[in-house]
């Protein structure tokens, strides 16, 4: 299903927990970096080697947003709605970036390179409002650092 490196992942994480369910969620994250988002053949293929339930893997893949269950950009802008970050202007920041990309909330530039998401509190709550892109967080934006900060992944 996977490369061979990424089985091997899945292999040697599954040594580390006393029943296998427990590793969905990196191995959730092997599935993703695999396909760019959560397949539902991932789906059914972790459900079978997790010896868990296809609901079950689901229930799971939809409640967390680093997850996607369908096709994202390059750069998943997610931009923390939380309350801190929210009284600090997301929303402005939110708007400001489907304004500049051409796209909606939720929705990928028809370049690949852009999802603009909202996520939940991302644990920089003093330093708000908070933009995720990938990995990578960037504290106290404003709409001219995103701009910069955009405009550089280009
Ligand atoms: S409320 Fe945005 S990082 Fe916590």
């Amino acid at each position: 299903m996977y490369s061979e490196a990424n089985e091997n992942k899945i292999d040697e994480l599954l040594t580390h927990y006393p029943v296998k369910r427990s590793a969905v969620l990196p191995v959730l994250y092997i599935a993703q970096e695999e396909h760019g988002y959560v397949t539902d053949e991932d789906v059914k293929y972790i459900a079978r080697r997790l010896d868990m339930r296809v609901n079950e893997v689901e229930e799971v893949v939809t409640f967390y947003t680093m997850y996607s269950r369908k096709p994202v950009g390059k750069y998943k802008l997610q931009v923390c709605r939380t309350i801190s970050c929210q009284i600090l202007g997301a929303e402005a920041i939110t708007e400001h970036l489907c304004r500049k990309l051409g796209t909606g909330l939720g929705e990928t530039t028809s370049d690949g390179k852009f999802t603009v998401m909202e996520v939940e509190c991302l644990g920089y709550c003093d330093l708000a409002p908070v933009l995720q892109v990938n990995f990578d967080y960037h504290e106290q934006v404003d709409t001219a650092r995103v701009d910069k900060i955009v405009d550089e992944l280009v």
